[in-house]
């Protein structure tokens, strides 16, 4: 019923508070980033139902009192909240990165759930590698965690890490792929451009190769 989630990026067709809302018409949702396109964008994740609410917060994730002081406007912090880091930790050296998560935790109630994902070289070292050389080159901060660097997000603060782990994100709670959509014939598909391919791709034939991201999910006790 309540999210916090910190490196929001560019509205998309499903934000957190449209799918939350649909399960749980009174869902709040606060969302934080440092960018100001996406700034720029926010009217987008203000669009909450009457009986949910949302807010944007123009903030970086190196200050997370601030994004706690602010965040306390909309979300009621007796109550358990999901912190969701989704693909921003990467961005972040450990010297910061480390603590502002065990701080943001601190702040949260019993019951509470920190969700990640993150970006590693443990799967397809070349590939992620020259990625990250890009950003790099960029002057962005780019650091890839190995799956004991995402676990200890979570262990650092004593939160147990639901099943099934700290997982490449196509293993958690895999159920199996939709089927392509009925227009679309193997004779279709076979005629989309490489990059038109992929949203149609059959979520079963991924492999652990293609996937350069872990995901974990975990409660605070
Ligand atoms: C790869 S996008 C992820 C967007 C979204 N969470 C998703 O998974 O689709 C990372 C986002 O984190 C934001 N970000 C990066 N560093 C940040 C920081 N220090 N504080 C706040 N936001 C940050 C970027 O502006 C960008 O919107």
């Amino acid at each position: 019923r309540q999210f916090l989630d910190i490196g929001t990026g560019l509205p998309t067709a499903e934000n957190v508070h449209q799918i939350a809302q649909d399960i749980t018409p009174g869902t709040r949702v606060v969302y934080v980033d440092n960018d100001p396109v996406v700034l720029a964008h926010a009217r987008a994740l203000l669009t909450s139902g009457p009986e949910g609410a949302t807010d944007y917060i123009d903030a970086d994730f190196r200050e997370p009192a601030r994004i706690l002081e602010e965040a306390a406007r909309t979300l009621d912090f007796d109550e358990p909240i999901a912190l969701c880091l989704v693909a921003l930790l990467h961005f972040v050296e450990d010297e910061v990165a480390y603590p502002a998560v065990r701080e943001l935790i601190e702040a949260l109630p019993a019951g509470s759930r920190l969700v990640l994902t993150h970006l590693t070289e443990d799967l397809n070292p070349s590939k992620i590698r020259a990625v990250r050389d890009t950003y790099t080159k960029r002057g962005f901060t780019f650091v890839l965690r190995s799956r004991d660097e995402v676990a200890r997000f979570f262990e650092q603060s004593g939160l147990a890490v639901d099943e099934p782990g700290v997982v490449p994100v196509h293993h958690w709670r895999f159920e199996g792929g939709a089927p392509l959509p009925p227009e679309m014939e193997p004779h279709t598909l076979a005629a989309l451009d490489d990059i038109e391919k992929v949203r149609y791709r059959d979520i079963n034939d991924v492999t652990d190769a293609d996937i350069n991201v872990y995901a974990a999910t975990g409660r605070k006790g």
